[in-house]
């Protein structure tokens, strides 16, 4: 009986929040702050029982999804928390969302979820027409390939793997691998194993996985004691705020930084470890929330076309309508599609969009066992549903506009503790005058019930879902004042 009233309730997509899990789930009005401090004593104790067994440093409290809803995340505590973080950018419509939930009280998506195959091999007779029509109906203009994986860094990972197959198919030709190649390949020996770099940018970040992670540059800890590949290393534009105050030299800085990377591009061609790809984030998320303009990624992408070098744009945490449009680098006007388009985070599953000339020629030289995995696009296509009919990247617009103009009337109200409100959407960030005020602010919002997060050294970010409302964010602002003013 149970049953059938919670599954009339689903179909009715009735959702409120409450404690029995046969009610339905409702955000509450504002959030709730029981404890008497973040983590609260249940999540303490869930950390030492997890502790006996995996690493816990990274823990900031123990969730409960079975009563979080929309935009708040309920904790083991009490506490109910409005998210303005989202799993590190990675909840497109909040949580527990009826929709959602639906798809797998179909038993057929439920026999796609159990059933996980090895797609790479034995892919399900659904695949071929949910590719079409979900994720190339997503894909960035102008590139018609996809490979599907599984998360941001593998993306990254067997993306530079493929401009690497592609760079090599152009010194090569049309010709076979020689036996020289198969031989020296199976030492990690040129020729077939070749001497290829990726230039990345300073305060970058494309994952901690081993090849990735000579991209990545955002903070020593995820490097320390890891080898890495002598790979070029550009800087990245370091803007002054506000922009509209500081057009010349920004603009400056945008041409000191592409002449940065000719240069490199031409040193690691001289020492024979050419570039075969460029790899940039739309907005270094990670390393700070930094922005670079339209005009410097208009300005790589030449060089890049100059130089035979694959443009890598990495949307891992900007795809997916945080900043106002599908794709970050929508706002860029590239007069050519980028080569390679990175996601993963909002979109559920990872992988890359690229163009014909990035598919290996032979099977196997990109692979996994999941490759991927359908479970994961069932749900991307009910949140791209969800996201067309409430016109939710309209909403993040004008949410956006509420949240970022409230940041910077509060940076007027406190000149000495904020500074460079930024961002696209509501994809935002603000500065604080340092790490251990910025850490300070971020626990006290917490306390007061709004969950946000830190990147770079000095900045807070904001990652709300595509469901946050204009009052939503004008709570967020609210707190925020009362924090500011208690410092
Ligand atoms: C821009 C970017 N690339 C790659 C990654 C790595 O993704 P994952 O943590 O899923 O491996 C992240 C993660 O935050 C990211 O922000």
């Amino acid at each position: 009986m149970r049953h059938l009233l919670l599954n009339t309730l689903i179909k009715q997509n009735v959702y409120r929040l409450g404690c029995n899990r046969y009610s339905t789930l409702q955000e509450p009005k504002e959030p709730i702050v029981k404890s008497k401090a973040i983590p609260g004593p249940k999540s303490l104790e869930l950390k030492d029982k997890l502790d006996a067994v995996q690493s816990t440093g990274t823990i900031q409290l123990f969730a409960d999804y079975e009563k979080s809803a929309g935009n708040y995340i309920c904790d083991v505590d009490g506490n109910v928390l409005l998210d303005v973080y989202t799993q590190i950018s990675s909840v497109p419509l909040g949580y527990n969302h009826p929709r959602l939930i639906n798809v797998f009280k179909d038993e057929k998506n439920l026999k796609t979820l159990i059933n996980r195959p090895a797609l790479g091999v034995f892919p399900g007779k659904e695949w071929p027409e949910k590719l079409h029509s979900i994720l190339m109906n997503i894909a960035p203009k102008g590139l018609n390939k996809i490979t599907t994986m599984m998360c941001g860094s593998c993306s990254n990972e067997n993306a530079y793997k493929s401009i690497f197959i592609w760079y090599q198919n152009k010194v090569r030709g049309t010709a076979a691998f020689t036996e020289q190649e198969k031989c020296s390949c199976m030492i990690n020996q040129a020729p077939g194993s070749p001497q290829l770099s990726i230039l990345s940018f300073k305060g970058a970040f494309h994952g901690r996985t081993l090849g990735a992670l000579s991209t990545t540059h955002s903070k020593y800890i995820h490097k320390m004691d890891i080898p890495s590949f002598d790979w070029p290393v550009a800087s990245f534009p370091q803007y002054k705020y506000p922009l509209d105050e500081n057009v010349a030299e920004n603009k400056k800085e945008d041409q000191k930084c592409l002449s940065e990377v000719e240069d490199l591009i031409e040193q690691y061609t001289k020492k024979s470890n050419p570039v075969a790809g460029v790899a940039i984030e739309p907005i270094q998320s990670e390393g700070g929330d930094n922005e670079a303009s339209p005009e410097f990624f208009r300005g790589l992408q030449s060089i890049c076309k100059k130089r035979g070098v694959a443009l890598l744009i990495d949307e891992v945490q900007t795809g997916g309508g945080g900043t106002g449009k599908f794709w970050c680098h929508e706002h860029f006007n590239f007069e050519q599609p980028p080569d390679v388009v990175t996601f993963s985070k909002k979109l559920q599953l990872g992988g890359y969009f690229h163009n014909d000339d990035f598919v290996p020629n032979e099977p196997y030289r990109i692979f996994n066992t999941w490759m991927g995995d359908p479970g994961k696009v069932l749900l991307l296509e009910e949140i791209i549903k969800v996201i067309q009919e409430e016109k939710l990247l309209a909403n993040v617009n004008e949410t956006g506009k509420v949240l970022k103009d409230g940041l910077l009337n509060l940076e007027k109200e406190f000149p000495n503790i904020l500074n460079s409100t930024r961002g696209r959407g509501t994809f935002l960030a603000i500065n604080c005058t340092n790490t251990n005020v910025r850490d300070r602010i971020i626990t006290a919002l917490r306390h007061t019930g709004v969950q946000t997060g830190g990147c770079g050294d000095i900045s807070i970010r904001f990652r709300p879902a595509l469901v946050f409302k204009k009052y939503h964010a004008n709570i967020v602002l609210d707190r925020f004042r009362t924090v500011l003013k208690s410092l």
